[in-house]
């Protein structure tokens, strides 16, 4: 049987909370005995980021990644960002014929107005052109004989609506 880990990826922050949620819920996840090998990854602001773990993982000689984004909606990171750190979405797919690929980052800023002050942060830091891409990580060249297979965000589950419920619900 092929060596097999699953990879969480979360969003990260310059707070601590982020990458705390994705280790707990990983090693709750690693406690139900499905997968015996769990690893995290952060898409932003914190280590390991997610070419840290694609290294570790192929390093420790997984044949099968499976990705899970512990993200709730499908965004910029979990359908362009993630995808093309995978390797699973190339840099002429993007569009408007921008040199190098980097439109994405115009969008970034649009849709992630909630942290724009954590990336312009990181902008004044690095030279602007190659800022983003240094950020999150280069992409890991994966060995041939190496699946990836990149699962959806939680999305509008259930079990979703059961802690939005209880949240609201409970005193
Ligand atoms: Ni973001």
């Amino acid at each position: 049987m092929v060596k097999e880990t699953l990879l969480l990826v979360g969003h990260g922050s310059k707070l601590p909370f982020s990458k705390q949620l994705i280790l707990d819920v990983a090693e709750k996840v690693k406690a139900r005995g499905e997968f015996e090998n769990v690893e995290i990854g952060l898409m932003e602001f914190n280590e390991p980021t997610i070419p840290d773990a694609l290294k570790k993982i192929i390093d420790g000689g997984s044949k099968r990644i499976v990705v899970v984004p512990v993200f709730l909606a499908p965004g910029t990171h979990t359908e362009k960002d993630i995808p093309r750190i995978l390797g699973l979405l190339k840099e002429e797919s993007a569009c408007c014929g921008h040199e190098h690929g980097r439109h994405d980052e115009h969008d970034h800023h649009h849709e992630h107005s909630h942290h724009d002050h954590e990336h312009a942060h990181h902008h004044d830091e690095h030279d602007h052109h190659h800022g983003h891409h240094h950020h999150h990580g280069d992409p890991v060249d994966i060995p041939e004989d190496v699946e990836i297979i990149y699962k959806k965000p939680l999305g509008a589950d259930d079990r979703i609506v059961d802690i939005v419920l209880e949240r609201a619900l409970n005193p």
